[in-house]
Parts: structure tokens; sequence; C-alpha cells
């Protein structure tokens, strides 16, 4: 939680301190189990189910806090049903379930690419007990069938499934994001998805991007969600494989140390807390363009349809070496964030109705980045 060159210098002095076992202390920091669920193995070690090799896939879905709030039953011998574990709510920051609604829009979207790429056709019944509000309950979020097609039809964007990221790092302000590239973000989910590179935009996004991170941060009850979803170094994430990860030798170090702790993160007159505004004030103002989805209004299909939309985005830009990062802060239902919320409609021009603005990210070129950490597939299952 702190600006990379601080970091560094101070891990520096640590890895001085370890001396002659700190190389071997660096090269096993990696939380290697938490990142299995990418590996190819992890499905092929599966049980013959087409069913359960679609979800293996779709778990590799985005979503918010990474969470992974889904449950899956299997129903019969060709269905799924899909819950939301409701313990794994974010109702601070998230309180309709908006977000996470569009996290299963996600997962969805995967889940009938995979099945597809097995030669299934998922027909996808989406809350088929009655849409949840205010908030997601214990009802279905959907019921998926699978039904054999033949050969499967054939969809560039899902062999890229392995190497959509999330890249919450800076960009590089050298490469500016061409026309044809952003086109192909829009091209992947054209109904929702809007993008501009456009200077004054830009540099507008960038600052209520940044001003909306430090309401969140300013908000004790929202910031605190987000610490208490922290895992740092290797033993937590492998412990959880979900939240916000910290990993790497040089967190773990700082750990150790000391330096990097919840109570000091969460501490806004901590160094920490400065300088993890300092450090997200570099990434917010490293946004080369952006893209936006607007659904026609807010119900639980329009968030779902967002997220089925995103994950296409998200898949796009791996296609094109674009990195993308959703920054959700100004989007967020809380009434401190009204503000940067209504400027934010006002300045993408989106019409003062329903028109919801569901997601909205920083696009551009930034440095390769490994896969988040899962739960394995079967430790969502719950008995049918
Ligand atoms: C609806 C939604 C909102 C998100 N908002 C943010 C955000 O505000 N900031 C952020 O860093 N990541 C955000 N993310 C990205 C998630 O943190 C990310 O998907 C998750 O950590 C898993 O990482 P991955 O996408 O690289 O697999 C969001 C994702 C979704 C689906």
């Amino acid at each position: 939680m702190m600006s990379r060159r601080r970091l560094f210098a101070v891990a520096a002095g640590a890895l001085v301190a370890v001396g002659g076992g700190a190389a071997a202390f660096l090269l096993t920091r990696e939380p290697h189990a938490a990142r299995a669920p990418w590996d190819p193995a992890a499905v092929a070690d599966l049980p013959d189910d087409a069913r359960l090799r679609a979800l293996a896939l779709a778990i590799l879905a985005p979503n918010p806090h990474n969470r992974q709030p889904w449950l899956f039953e299997l129903v019969g011998d060709d269905t799924i049903a899909v819950y939301c574990d409701l313990d794994r709510r974010l109702p601070e920051t998230d309180p309709f379930d908006r977000q996470i609604t569009i996290g299963f829009g996600c997962f969805l979207e995967l889940l009938a690419m995979a099945a597809a790429a097995d030669g299934y056709a998922a027909e996808i019944m989406l809350f088929p007990e009655g849409e949840p509000q205010p908030r997601l309950d214990g009802r279905p979020v959907a019921v998926v069938r699978f039904a054999r097609i033949g050969a499967p039809p054939p969809d560039p964007l899902f062999g890229h499934l392995r190497d959509r990221r999330s890249n919450k790092e800076p960009f590089d302000m050298t490469r500016p994001v061409p026309a044809e590239a952003l086109a192909a973000l829009v091209a992947a989910a054209p109904d929702l998805t809007r993008a501009s590179a456009a200077p004054d935009l830009v540099d507008a996004l960038r600052a209520l991007t940044f001003r909306a991170f430090e309401i969140e941060a300013a908000t004790p009850r929202t910031h605190l969600e987000s610490i208490r979803l922290l895992r740092i170094g290797k033993a937590e994430i492998e412990a959880s494989p979900d939240g916000i990860d910290i990993g790497g030798a040089v967190p773990e170090l700082l750990a150790t140390a000391g330096l990097l702790t919840r109570e000091a993160a969460a501490d806004p007159t901590s160094t920490a807390f400065a300088q993890t505004t300092a450090m997200y004030r570099e990434i917010m103002h490293t946004g080369m363009a952006y893209a936006w989805l607007v659904t026609p209004g807010n119900t639980r299909a329009d968030q779902l349809a967002a997220g089925r939309a995103w994950v296409r985005v998200n898949l796009a830009a791996a296609a094109t070496g674009l990195s993308a990062h959703p920054v959700s802060q100004a989007l967020q239902e809380y009434p401190e964030m009204q503000g940067e919320a209504q400027a934010l409609t006002t300045l993408l021009g989106v019409p003062a109705d329903a028109t919801r603005v569901q997601m909205l990210a920083r696009i551009g070129y930034g440095p390769t980045v490994p896969p988040s950490p899962r739960w394995p597939v079967e430790t969502r299952m719950r008995p049918a």
C-alpha cells in the first residue's frame, strides 16, 4: 500500500537485513496454488461432465473485489442452478448488489462461451423465480440447461480467456490508444459500449475517477469494506484466494517488518494511507482512453447484460494488447458519492432518465500482470 518506488526502497533495506536467504525467499512468494484454477490442468482433471468443464472456466470471470459470489448446483444431468452466496456481497459500496450482479453477467457470458467451445448451447434463464429487488436474495440468479449442438461455433474472444486481466497498474503515458484498437473494444459488445480517447474527456475522467477514489477512502464504512478484504502475502492469499490480493516478495517483507498492516491502511493519518492515495493518484491519472457501458434501464436483466458485455470488452482488450481497469467508485450508489455520480453522467452525456452507466474503465497499455486468485470450482458447489 505504498508507492512502488518507496516500496522497493524499504524492501531493499529489508533484503539486506535478511541476507543470504533473500533470494530463496523471493523465489517462493508466488501464490501458485491460488492461481491453479487458471491452469488448463484444472479443467483436464475434472470428472467428465460438460457442465463442470464450463463452470471451471466461467469462474475466471471478472467480478467486484474478486469476491467470487457464485454457488452452483448440478440439477439432473444437463442443468446448473446458479445462486449468489449472500455473504460475499459488498453492502457498503454496492448497496443494491448492482455490481455483484454485473459480475454474474461476466460469469454467464464465459459459461456460454465455454459451453459452446465444448459443443453445447447454454440455454440461460435469468432469475427464473423473479428479479430480486432492492437486493439479491436466496432465489437463483440463473438456471442454465446444456443442449448438444454439433460443431462449436468459433468465437475468437474465447481464445483470450486466460490472458484477460483487470490491470490495476499505471499505464504507459507515452503510448496513446489508436482509434482502431478502441473501436475493437466497442465492437465486442456494440449495443452497450462507448469509448473515447478525446483529450478533454480523458483529462476530466482522470480527475473525476481520482476524486471518487478519495471519497471512498475518506468514508470510513466504505474504506473499511475494502480493508477487510485485503489478503497480504502468500499465506493469506492461499488461505482465501479472493478479495484484494497484495502478493509478491516486497509486500510480504513490508508486512513482516510491520510496515504494511490492515490497521495502518485503515488509518487516514498514517503514512501507509498517504502513500496509497499517492499511488492511486498516479494510477488514475494514467488513463489514456476510457470505455463505458450504458444500459437502457437498471433492471437485473440490464445489469446481467452489462456484465456479459463487459467481459467481452475485457477479452477484446486482451486480444488487441490493451489493458483495461474498471474504475467503479463514481458509479456507486451511497449518498457521499452522489455528486461525482451526477458529474459523471453529465460528462459522458448520458441522458438523465432511467438510462444507467453500469461500468467505466481506464484503457491504455499497462505492464504484464499475473492472473488473480480463484477458489477452485469444486469449492463453489452446493449439493442439489
Ligand atoms: C462490476 C465490476 C466492478 C469492478 N470495479 C473495480 C474497481 O472499481 N476497481 C478495480 O480495481 N477493479 C474493479 N473491478 C475488477 C475486479 O477487481 C477484478 O475483476 C477481480 O479482482 C478479479 O481480477 P481479474 O479481473 O484480473 O480476474 C471490477 C469488476 C467488476 C466485474
